[in-house]
């Protein structure tokens, strides 16, 4: 049985993943779905009890801290002696007027979503180097190639993950170690939960009048795209595809779009050089003529 490490696994993407993978009866895994408070482990442990402790394992994992992502990673190679498959999926996603944003709050998003990364996956590549394989897959963002206004902080943490990624690969594959990462465009997740509270923090008050309507702009452009009816959204249940698929494919890839409208939106920018066609893009889609 493959050795599975997902990490962010209390809701969402990461819940879907390990309780399909751990689930999957024609390709076996062993999932290790993380945590970082265990007392989210309701949903998991109902919708998993038939594979409960024999395909699919709660632990918990904190990626922004040392102690815990060492611990974790000790005793799972102690128990276990291997790692095939890690799913660096935890994030938190952020959005603001930057002036109102305090340096502390845009460098907790960097921590969680780059450095919770990197950390997990300096953890392990030594035993992956040694296994002469293994599988890495970064949850990045369609904003992780294409910024998007007032998500500066979390574009930029996508951005800082994807950078990390493309860099690493080549010397990777030397080992028959495949890392990827994938470009979520929206997915129905509690993620727009905690989108809708960070919204309703805005501080309008402390800005200019043309920057607050910009964000007004801003939010109607992204409820119109993150809503599933549109064709644009997934549910939490179809973004697993995409990341089995990275996993199970025979030729993998550094980047995967979830779907045919992340692919379009990253083609455009991938063509070109002068990046205008991104600033008219997100400014059409975003802000208002
Ligand atoms: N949903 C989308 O539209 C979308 C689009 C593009 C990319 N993504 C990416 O997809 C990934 C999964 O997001 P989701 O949509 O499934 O959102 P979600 O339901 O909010 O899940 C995020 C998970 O990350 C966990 N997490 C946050 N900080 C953590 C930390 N320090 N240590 C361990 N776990 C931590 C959360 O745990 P708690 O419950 O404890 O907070 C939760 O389990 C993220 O990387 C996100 O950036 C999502």
């Amino acid at each position: 049985m493959k050795i599975v490490v997902i990490t962010g696994c209390s809701s969402g993407i990461g819940l879907e993943t390990a309780l399909q993978m751990a689930k999957a009866r024609d390709k076996p895994y062993k999932v290790y779905a993380t945590m970082r408070n265990l007392e989210k482990r309701g949903e998991i442990e109902n919708r998993g009890s038939d594979v409960m402790n024999k395909t699919l394992f709660v632990r918990d994992l904190d990626i922004t801290k040392d102690e815990s992502v060492d611990k974790f990673f000790t005793t799972l190679i102690r128990d276990e002696g291997r790692i095939d498959v890690l799913i660096n999926n935890a994030g938190v996603m952020h959005a603001g007027i930057l002036e109102t944003v305090s340096l502390d709050e845009i460098r907790g998003v960097m921590e969680t979503n780059y450095f919770g990364a990197v950390r997990t996956i300096h953890a392990i590549l030594s035993v992956m180097k040694r296994q002469g394989s293994g599988r890495i897959i970064n949850v990045s963002s369609l904003f992780g190639i294409c910024g998007a206004p007032f998500t500066e902080a979390y574009s930029a943490s996508k951005f800082a993950l994807e950078g990390f990624s493309e860099a690493l690969a080549p010397s990777l594959r030397k080992f028959n170690i495949n890392l990827s990462t994938i470009q979520y465009g929206p997915v129905e997740t509690p993620i727009r939960d905690r989108e809708e509270e960070m919204f309703a923090r805005v501080k309008y008050d402390m800005v200019d009048d043309k920057t607050g309507q910009l964000m007004r702009n801003f939010r109607a452009g992204r409820d119109h795209i993150v809503n599933l009816d549109n064709g644009a959204a997934q549910t939490a249940e179809d973004a697993v595809k995409v990341l089995v698929k990275a996993i199970e494919d025979d030729d993998p890839k550094l980047m995967y779009s979830s779907s045919d409208f992340v692919a379009g939106v990253v083609s455009s920018k991938l063509k070109d050089p002068t990046g205008e066609s991104m600033v008219a893009s997100a400014s059409k889609s975003f802000l208002g003529d």
